[in-house]
């Protein structure tokens, strides 16, 4: 591996493979102090069949594929993802569709708190907390098993989200953040991170009318978060992907599937 920048991560990824669920030990960008968490996670097998090959080199164990979807509030993740599970689905794959936080009762109870405008000012760790805790059930329950069966699975957000809005727009530093997520998560991590860029005035036309706890940030908080999407994509190029979002729903939605064509190859099966 390359050397490490000072938030512990590779500069260089060579030989690195995008991914994965619970890749090798250090081999994700993970800081130094996080290695030992991920230990005995297994190899991927020799005799990689059809579906193996997907994942040939991730080093997951699991079968299935684990795809995240990221942006700043209104870039369009929601529709595309449904769209690409369409896709998917007519290629005969099995997907599930999910969304951070929520997807489970506990973490849509979860998401009630973390959004409610009533809790304004929750303490930055209070809230990377609850994050990381509808993180944890809906891997356990949810993201793990369905990976595990073989399906694909698509999220609406995951650890990048906590990384940009606590990470940087909180200042809670990207290393503690991953430290913390590599726990809740035991170790899982994405195969392909599809981060939608969109224009800051097309995004505003789009948002609700009445903001949630985070969309009622102030704009010094959402710069924040926007520079950390900006220092994600740059310190990580071979795990997450920017998509530009702008054009029609078709448009984007078939840029989507050439980056996914292209890193996990799953429309060529
Ligand atoms: P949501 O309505 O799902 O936002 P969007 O439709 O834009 O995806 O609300 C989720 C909010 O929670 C969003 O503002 C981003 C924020 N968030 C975090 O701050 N940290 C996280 O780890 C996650 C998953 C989301």
């Amino acid at each position: 591996m390359g050397a490490e920048d000072k938030d512990g991560f590779p500069q260089e990824a060579e030989g690195f493979t995008p991914g994965a669920g619970g890749v090798p030990a250090g081999a994700n960008g993970l800081p130094a102090g996080a290695d030992g968490l991920c230990q005995g996670f297994p190899e991927p097998p020799e005799d990689a069949s059809l579906d193996d090959s997907v994942l040939a080199g991730l080093g997951s164990g699991l079968r299935g594929v684990f795809i995240t979807f990221e942006g700043l509030d209104g870039c369009g993740k929601s529709t595309q993802m449904e769209l690409l599970a369409e896709g998917l689905r007519e290629r005969g794959y099995v997907v599930l569709v999910t969304r951070e936080p929520g997807g489970t009762p506990l973490g849509e109870a979860i998401r009630d708190i973390l959004l409610n405008p009533r809790y304004k000012g929750m303490a930055a760790r209070a809230e990377a907390l609850l994050y990381a805790a509808a993180r944890a059930h809906l891997v356990k329950e949810v993201i793990r098993p369905a990976l595990e069966d073989g399906q694909v699975v698509l999220c609406d957000r995951y650890l990048d989200s906590s990384l940009a809005y606590q990470g940087y727009g909180r200042g809670l530093g990207v290393e503690d953040i991953i430290t913390l997520n590599v726990w809740a998560t035991e170790c899982l991590f994405p195969d392909l991170t599809l981060f939608l860029d969109l224009d800051d005035a097309v995004r505003a036309s789009r948002v609700a009318s009445v903001p949630d706890r985070l969309e009622a940030e102030d704009d010094d908080f959402h710069r924040r978060v926007a520079e950390g999407y900006r220092k994600l994509l740059l310190d990580h190029p071979h795990r997450i992907r920017r998509v530009d979002a702008s054009g029609s729903e078709a448009e984007v939605q078939a840029r989507v599937r050439a980056v996914v064509e292209e890193e996990l190859g799953l429309f060529s099966h």
